[in-house]
């Protein structure tokens, strides 16, 4: 069995972070979440993965390699253009060869991993597996209707009406049976080549799609919301380490980390939080819950709930929360009366004043 991961796409909801870099490498817990399905993968038994990637190649290829920290042998699949999750089983054809195979969409964070889904499908004789989780708002997902049995009997891609509550987690497992599935399909209605509708078209000529259900957290973090809960979610299993200096007028309470090279001088930390390596923190209030990257300086500032990316600065802040703060990224306080905002800010900012 191979696996074919997801890493390509335009990551429009992350925008900015996203005009620099692919969302798949937005860390959380200072890990891209793209390694933690890796990571999935290689626990599921799978060893042969093809990357499927667009804009942001050459950074995924130097974040992942050749695979081998994760125990993976990985091939790359450039996708010119995102046109679709079936699009990118078209483009693979050839390196999936007549295998079986795993496709993980490398924005999804799948707390228990994918495990039972690949054992399912082992011990079954189905032509595709899917996962399921029941949702609040199925309209944001691909939803499937469920016999009895554990067999799918409908899907439709983000419906307006929802015939149940279950959607399709970013997770599936294939046969070759899907490969002529995806080339009879036709582009949807947002104008890509939706996998939802193959394996619809599977279901529909008689093919015997499975669902297995998903009880653990997962989230599709293509949004900063659901990256600030994946980042608290990971945060609470961390466990205390402390590989850095932290001089004696500092406290650090609970599940903190701190890198190795980063620095913690008169600041109080409350975990679970993690301080990145060669990073500075002074005279400040940090987390819960809040991931500061590598090479970071944090001066007389207050942060919590949030995610600071390599190298970011901030001086004089007080009571950051629930933000995501990209690579280099400078905010600190007006130094002159009257106090104003004064904003250099890239295209698809948002800032709360
Ligand atoms: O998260 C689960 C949902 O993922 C499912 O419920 C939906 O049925 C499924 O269509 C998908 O919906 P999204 O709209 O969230 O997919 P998104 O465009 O975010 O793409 C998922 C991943 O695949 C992401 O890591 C980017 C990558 N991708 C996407 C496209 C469209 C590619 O590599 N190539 C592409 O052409």
């Amino acid at each position: 069995m191979k696996a074919l991961v997801l890493a390509g796409g335009l990551g429009t909801r992350l925008r900015p972070l996203t005009h620099t870099f692919a969302k798949q490498l937005v860390p959380v817990a200072n890990r891209p979440v793209l390694f933690y399905g890796l990571e999935a993968i290689a626990s599921a038994g799978v060893r042969e993965v093809g990357l499927v990637v667009g804009a942001g190649a050459r950074e995924i290829r130097a974040a992942v390699g050749d695979g081998s920290a994760f125990g993976l042998r990985v091939a790359y699949l450039p996708q010119e253009t995102p046109l679709g999750l079936a699009h990118a089983v078209l483009i693979a054809r050839e390196w999936l060869g007549d295998d079986d195979f795993v496709m993980y969409l490398g924005d999804n964070f799948i707390q228990d991993g994918i495990d039972q889904m690949v054992d399912d499908f082992r011990a079954g004789e189905a032509d595709a597996q899917v996962l399921l989780a029941r949702v609040p708002d199925p309209t944001a997902f691909g939803v499937a209707e469920v016999g009895a049995d554990g067999r799918v009997t409908a899907l439709e891609e983000k419906p307006e009406r929802p015939r149940s509550d279950l959607a399709l987690v970013g997770a599936y497992v294939f046969t070759p049976a899907v490969h002529d599935a995806v080339r009879a399909i036709r582009p949807s209605a947002r104008g890509e080549l939706e996998i939802t509708d193959a394996l619809g078209l599977l279901v529909g000529t008689g093919r015997v799609v499975r669902a297995t259900r998903l009880t653990g957290y997962w989230k599709d973090t293509g949004s900063a919301v659901g990256m600030l809960e994946v980042n608290r979610t990971v945060l609470d299993t961390s466990r205390a380490r402390t590989e850095g200096e932290v001089d004696d007028s500092s406290e650090l309470v609970g599940q903190v980390v701190v890198e190795r090279g980063a620095r913690v001088l008169n600041s109080r930390i409350v975990g679970p939080a993690v301080i990145g390596a060669r990073s500075v923190i002074s005279d400040s209030h940090i987390g819960p819950y809040a991931s500061i990257a590598e090479g970071c300086q944090v001066r007389h500032s207050e942060i919590e709930d949030s995610i600071v990316l390599t190298g970011a600065r901030l001086e004089g802040v007080r009571r950051v929360e629930s933000s995501l703060i990209g690579r280099e990224v400078m905010v600190t306080s007006a130094r002159r009366r009257p106090v104003a905002h004064q904003l250099i800010l890239g295209d698809h900012s948002q800032v709360h004043v």
